[in-house]
């Protein structure tokens, strides 16, 4: 019995201490840094049974274990839906959004964004023997895109009607089942998705998609943070590691 209070009471002023040193406030839970993240995009972000934090890998999940290290804190995922992560990164749920999000000028007016490290464009995923050769071809097609991603803005600004998913591969599917003629979504990610299923190409119009560059949210005025993440970042770009990282996880990425 005495035992037992002597260990509590010493767990407890360890626990005090740790709070002491990271001021218990906000998301940071000790010493970790905790992204946001829709584990649904390989191969930015994908789960898989051994991670590069946790069961989380990918593109971005390099890059955020590489952040945290480089900080001397470890690297924490919140998996969540796409269309959740301004809110909690707002709400201070998470400290970083790291989800191969497109900083566009919308999102810029709730939230700051890092350096971009990638550069995507929507394409369009469909059916190999297909005729839709240009965007302006998907005006009378059963249109798939994935809710709140660039690509359903695409589409909608092109005044086409559309059916939204919560996952690329639900889009894919519906695609493969002839339910649907055409899936908008990101260029690597759609690779993906053409390599892993059969009787699927893809094709491009870059008149019609502008190319976006993805990069890491933060809250608005966090610059301590943002500061962290841009060093990072730069450094990852200037010794090819993110390229090397984008090489190697578009060949091992499994869709699931
Ligand atoms: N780049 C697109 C966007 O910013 C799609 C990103 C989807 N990312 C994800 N982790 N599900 O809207």
């Amino acid at each position: 019995m005495k035992r037992t209070t002597k260990l509590l009471t010493m767990t407890l002023a360890a626990v005090m201490a740790a709070c002491t040193l990271t001021a218990c406030g906000g998301s940071s839970k000790g010493d970790a840094l905790t992204f946001g993240t829709n584990a649904e995009f390989p191969p930015f972000e994908y789960v898989t049974s051994n991670g590069a934090i946790g069961e989380y890998d990918g593109i971005d999940m390099a890059i955020a274990k590489q952040i945290a290290e480089d900080n001397g804190m470890t690297a924490a995922v919140e998996n969540m839906e796409f269309d959740s992560l301004l809110v909690a990164l707002q709400n201070g749920q998470i400290d970083a959004v790291i989800a191969g999000m497109t900083a566009t000028d919308e999102r810029r007016e709730t939230v700051d964004f890092s350096t971009p490290y990638y550069t995507a464009t929507q394409v369009m995923i469909v059916k190999e023997d297909s005729d839709i050769t240009s965007a302006a071809d998907m005006a009378d097609k059963k249109i798939c895109v994935i809710q709140g991603y660039t690509g359903e803005v695409c589409v909608q600004d092109m005044g086409y009607t559309y059916e939204a998913f919560k996952k690329g591969t639900e889009a894919v599917m519906e695609l493969t089942n002839g339910k649907c003629d055409v899936v908008v979504i990101d260029s690597a990610t759609a690779q993906k998705y053409v390599s892993d299923n059969e009787g699927l190409k893809i094709v491009e119009d870059p008149s019609a998609f502008e190319s976006e560059e993805y990069a890491i949210a933060v809250q608005k005025g966090n610059t301590e943070l943002l500061d962290k993440i841009n060093k990072t970042i730069e450094k990852m770009l200037a010794d090819g590691t993110i390229n090397e990282l984008a090489v190697k996880y578009t060949e091992e990425a499994t869709a699931e």
